[in-house]
């Protein structure tokens, strides 16, 4: 038994091009793939988060916020996009870290991506259920709270000294709610549309697409017009005297906190195995996504900042607040409400799609049980791991809040960042022969920068948060020794091969 064996890239590509019943329909083109990474891109991270992190930590200084985390996207990126290419299979990070460092440090990536995919689409459907309220209020029809919000809420000092409902001291309290009833509607409604096939799914999703970034679009141009330069003063307003309250620290929280909205390039490369020409598109696919919302990003939240004081956009759904009190902009509601809710349904959408096919390839490698690698015989989907992630996602969504959900979601992804980072690198003085259509430029400068810059947006987040991840990985761990080494297909390939010898 060999915790670190590595599967050999070439079986993982001869295994990915086999045809079969249990393959998967290769049918994505590069703007596929472009527009599958902006659908899980452009979310709740800049339709809620950036009202919150101007409002709580940087102010207008969070355009630079976006920046830097752009910029420690961008080096991870890179990685991705090198690793996509040279092990073009499902399965993201999971995959390649088992081609790199081995079967156990590819079963806790594995493991580590349900934090990211399935609790990363939880946490958009809690903020899709916030927005989904907004657009019933424009038909004059409002649902009762008790059935919109999770029951109970998590609050910190900050929620305490601002008064926050329910908040009348640090930790857990009962929020009066019972269940958010739209957020788990629409994860249910999301992975039936996975289901039936991934081709619809992606054309479902660029039309969802176009929409969501068209009226990031129309808000950055329309709003440019009303924008009042003062209100860009201070541009990094004083910090409080606390770490990260305003300041420069805030802009580093800022970037801590609104990583989540970059979160979702590297659900490109969990399609590679459905992608037609995998080589050259997935790096079309992670950079150019990760590019295009870069710039709209550091856009939509200069407007953002520049038309309303920042310290009133620390709300639920500040691009429509925004929309809402400019007067001029009253037009504009009907569209960015509905905008919104389409887009940030796509984001769930594509999540689940990463779930599934990181589950697909676990259980084809024997670390999780056969039922999640079955094709479904018409749809050639996998069906089954697509409905029981559904469930799963269903649960959370409808439970809890989005604090909680979220912060597990950017340790999490981080952490596979960090792994991927340290792959590539791996990868470049274990098999420097090995077929690299597109190569990370700078190595090992730019795998560095990518594990630092992760390492240090790790650090940002609460000590809860730690954890969490801990408590996460070691449930990981016991299912794992408990399951996975026994029936891992690997390791019966190795034993086979060494009673032979
Ligand atoms: N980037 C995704 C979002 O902002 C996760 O919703």
């Amino acid at each position: 038994m060999n915790l670190w064996a590595t599967k050999s890239i070439t079986s993982l590509r001869a295994a990915a091009d086999a045809e079969g019943d249990r393959s998967l329909k290769r049918t994505l083109g590069p703007l596929n793939l472009i527009t599958l990474g902006i659908g899980a891109i452009i979310g709740a991270g800049i339709f809620v988060l950036t009202g919150v992190a101007a409002g709580q930590s940087a102010g207008p200084g969070v355009a630079i916020s976006m920046v830097l985390a752009g910029i420690g996207c961008a080096f991870a990126g890179l990685c991705y996009a090198e690793m996509a290419s040279a092990v073009p299979v499902a399965g993201s990070a999971y995959t390649y870290s088992y081609a790199t460092l081995g079967e156990l440090v590819a079963w806790i990536i594995g493991w580590d991506l349900i934090l990211e995919y399935a609790m990363g689409a939880a946490s958009v459907g809690v903020g899709w259920s916030a927005t989904f309220v907004s657009f019933l209020k424009l038909f004059g029809i409002h649902l009762p709270s008790e059935l919109t919000s999770a029951p109970f809420v998590v609050c910190s000092s900050t929620m305490v000294t601002q008064a926050v409902s329910g908040c009348s001291s640090v930790g857990w309290h009962a929020s009066g709610a019972i269940v958010n009833l739209p957020a788990i509607f629409i994860v249910l409604l999301m992975s039936a549309i996975l289901v039936v096939g991934i081709k619809e799914s992606a054309n479902f999703n660029t039309v969802m697409v176009l929409i969501k970034a068209g009226v990031l679009v129309l808000f950055v141009g329309f709003g440019f017009l009303y924008v009042k330069t003062n209100n860009w003063h201070p541009f990094i307003p004083p910090n409080t005297g606390e770490w990260g309250t305003f300041g420069w620290s805030g802009v580093l929280r800022g970037a801590g906190l609104i990583f989540f909205a970059y979160i979702g390039f590297d659900a490109v490369s969990t399609a590679a195995q459905e992608a037609k020409n995998p080589k050259r598109d997935m790096p079309i696919g992670i950079l150019g996504s990760l590019a295009i919302c870069t710039v709209l990003y550091v856009l939509v939240s200069l407007v953002m900042t520049g038309l309303l004081p920042y310290t009133e956009l620390n709300v639920a759904a500040p691009v429509i607040l925004v929309v809402e009190r400019v007067k001029e902009l009253a037009w504009f509601l009907p569209v960015v409400t509905i905008g919104a809710t389409l887009g940030l349904a796509s984001t769930i959408m594509v999540m689940l799609l990463g779930q599934s096919r990181v589950f697909y390839s676990m259980s084809r490698d024997g670390l999780l049980g056969k039922w999640a690698g079955a094709v479904h015989p018409k749809f050639r989907t996998p069906w089954l791991s697509t409905i029981y992630t559904g469930l799963a996602v269903a649960f959370f969504t409808g439970l809890f809040p989005i604090q909680i959900l979220g912060q597990l979601v950017n340790i999490g992804t981080l952490l596979a960042f960090v792994l991927v980072c340290a792959g590539v690198w791996i990868l470049r003085r274990t098999r420097p022969d090995l077929e690299r259509p597109f190569r990370t430029p700078w190595v090992p400068f730019v795998p560095i920068m990518g594990i630092l810059c992760c390492l240090g947006l790790m650090a940002t987040l609460p000590f809860d948060t730690w954890i969490r991840l801990f408590v996460w990985l070691l449930i990981g761990f016991v299912i794992y020794f408990g399951y996975g080494r026994h029936h891992s297909v690997l390791q019966k390939e190795r034993e086979a091969a060494a009673t032979k010898q």
